[in-house]
């Protein structure tokens, strides 16, 4: 059987495979470092998950409104307006399957064969490959380390072409934890709306922010017709598993966004919604109780990198996520590219780590701190061993 052309485009995630190698190490009973997994190691609060065992008692268990169930979303946008100052409508607000999903539909509504998005890099792995799949041009804006991956407005705007249609920004950013600040944003979103533009800002990790830096939404801004939020119950509420995100935008794009959900997912599982809004109407507490516990282990992790000989990170500022560059060890030993250091490592160490050629960049490897500090201290032990005997 011939599979599409479309499909060839694309491949299984890098991440997923580490992941899956690490996952046969840890069934072997492997006491292993794993920095691979971007997700919270937090338990999903209990608030949440009786919500959802109460949901299952009150058979609450059939199909709901294929964008999410009326309270979840009024919830959302209450909750959002609260937050950020911003003014969204419940019309303005579609729930779905993960932040993913918002992103995909969102692409597929927007995009047409040739059209460009342009893309910073390093990048989440999941953007590039939603591209290719629709067959658009990934336009990559490579951001420079040593102005810690910094995104500027006139570097975006040197790359819009009249082919542009989409600019994705993700902030704060998988893997670097880079953050655009909040001036530099209302920049990227003044180009989209002089360029007629869609922005989609991805606000996955907004309540992950460290250094006197306040959580931050661009959709406090009233210039909305050219943008869309994507964010996500997944990491704000160690909630990953249940599968459940949101987009805020045009109301137009949102109904045609719907469009594709209705013919796949149809809508989020009931269940998880009710869950979902007991973490939004919830106590906050635990969230930040997470932000906390991040920056102590983030800043655990970047001492422990930095004393290793030959390693630089530029210090991540929001999400969960360290992002090394390990170029100096690539030109030893025959390592070549970083998946060959991330196999090794895994194999060697039995520390887990994403190679950075996932994100678009050849030097770094991505390490997860959403981990103990005991297992942040153990694979810092055993990553400064391997890298000595390199
Ligand atoms: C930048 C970014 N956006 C979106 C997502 C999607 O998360 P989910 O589909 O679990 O909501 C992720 C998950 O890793 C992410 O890192």
């Amino acid at each position: 059987m011939q599979l599409s052309e479309r499909i060839s485009r694309i491949s299984v995630s890098t991440i997923a495979t580490i992941l899956q190698k690490a996952e046969k190490l840890k069934h072997r009973d492997t006491k292993l470092a794993d920095f691979g997994a971007g997700e919270p190691d937090f338990p999903t609060p209990d608030h949440i998950k009786k919500a959802a065992i109460k949901a299952i008692e009150e058979d609450f268990t059939k199909y709901t409104a294929t964008g999410g169930i009326r309270e979840l979303k009024h919830a959302l946008v209450e909750h959002h307006a609260q937050s950020y100052g911003s003014n969204y409508t419940a019309e303005e607000c579609l729930v779905t399957v993960g932040g993913k999903q918002a992103i995909f539909e969102a692409m597929s509504s927007a995009l047409n064969e040739g059209d460009e998005v342009i893309l910073p890099t390093p990048h989440w792995v999941t953007f590039l490959e939603i591209i290719k799949y629709e067959g658009a041009k990934p336009v990559l804006l490579e951001t420079r380390e040593d102005e810690d991956f910094a995104v500027h407005a006139k570097a975006i705007e040197k790359l819009i072409t009249p082919k542009t249609k989409i600019v994705i920004v993700n902030s704060p950013n998988n893997p670097t934890g880079a953050v655009v600040p909040p001036g530099e944003m209302e920049k990227i979103l003044e180009l989209a709306i002089r360029h007629n533009l869609l922005l989609i800002s991805d606000e996955c990790y907004c309540h992950f922010l460290y250094d006197g830096r306040k959580p931050f939404s661009l959709g406090s801004s009233r210039e909305r017709e050219h943008l869309l939020i994507v964010d996500s119950f997944s990491k704000t509420y160690a909630m990953t598993g249940w599968r459940v995100g949101f987009a805020l935008g045009p109301a137009r794009l949102l109904a045609n966004m719907l469009k594709l959900q209705s013919h796949s997912t149809s809508n989020p599982t009931s269940i998880a919604q009710k869950a979902a809004l007991a973490a939004i109407e919830g106590p906050q507490v635990h969230v930040d109780k997470m932000r906390t516990e991040y920056r102590h282990r983030r800043d655990r992790l970047i001492e422990g990198l930095q004393a290793i000989p030959g390693i630089r990170c530029v210090p991540p500022h929001g999400a969960f996520y360290a992002y090394p560059n390990v170029g100096y060890y690539l030109k030893k030993d025959g390592l070549g590219d970083t998946s060959v250091l991330a196999e090794r490592l895994l194999d060697e160490a039995h520390v887990a780590v994403v190679p950075g050629t996932a994100f678009g960049t050849q030097e770094h490897i991505r390490i997860s701190y959403a981990t103990s500090l005991e297992h942040i201290n153990e694979g810092l032990r055993r990553m400064a061993a391997f890298f000595s005997k390199l």
